[in-house]
């Protein structure tokens, strides 16, 4: 025959049809899975998570992260920060690091994501395994180091509905990890993320 098709029933992973998760995996030596950060602003998701990421990719591990606030000037521009619209952003973020975990990626999601009713929704709709990561610092902590003086605006009363301050952050009850960035230095909070990610997506 002449040309090729595409067999979405062939995921066997010998060549010829779709390459699976299986063989991405296999080619990687990691367990693709969804990492998902989450915290009060400044509390320092991005930071650890840009930190793991630095780690891992040395390590050769196929890592990606999603960022909340990076979404925010890209595909979520059209969101505010309602419940409504926040529950869309958790939404959204889930999808993204699903279609990356797919591709085989270890995908460290770093999204405020206040709501538990959210988080359980992005857990339950994960095709990849899920870990909840809760960053956490109290807000009083947060608030000292505002490093985008969004608090300082917040209390102004310049920007309505900030997590923390007139809008509500419910901490995960039982997280697969807690760090306490209150006490961690970053380098430390850093090794126990990449540790933690390090176990959960060594090969079976
Ligand atoms: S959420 O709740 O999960 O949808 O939030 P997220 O998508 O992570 O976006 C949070 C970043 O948006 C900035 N920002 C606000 N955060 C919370 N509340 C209000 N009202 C708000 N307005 C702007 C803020 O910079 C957050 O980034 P981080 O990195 O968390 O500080």
């Amino acid at each position: 025959a002449i040309g090729f098709t595409i067999d979405a029933a062939d995921a066997s992973g010998d060549g010829g049809g779709p390459v699976t998760l299986v063989e991405r995996e296999r080619r990687s030596g990691r367990r693709a899975a969804i990492v998902w950060l989450t915290g009060l602003s400044g509390a320092g998701k991005s930071t650890l998570a840009r930190a793991a990421e630095r780690e891992l990719f040395e390590r050769g591990i196929a890592v990606s992260v999603v960022d909340g606030d990076l979404l925010r000037s890209t595909l979520n521009t059209d969101l505010a920060f309602s419940d409504e619209d926040r529950a869309e952003s958790v939404r959204r973020a889930a999808a993204v690091a699903g279609i990356l975990a797919e591709t085989g990626h270890v995908v460290i999601v770093s999204l405020i994501s206040p709501f538990v009713s959210d988080r359980a929704r992005a857990r339950d709709a994960a095709r990849h395994p899920f870990y909840e990561v809760y960053v956490n610092a109290p807000l009083a902590t947060c608030e000292a180091r505002d490093p985008k003086g969004l608090y300082r605006r917040a209390r102004e009363g310049a920007i309505r509905s900030f997590t923390g301050i007139d809008s509500p952050y419910e901490p995960p009850a039982s997280p697969d990890l807690e760090l306490r960035t209150d006490t961690l230095s970053v380098p430390e909070a850093a090794a126990e993320l990449v540790a933690f990610v390090d176990g959960v997506t060594a090969p079976s």
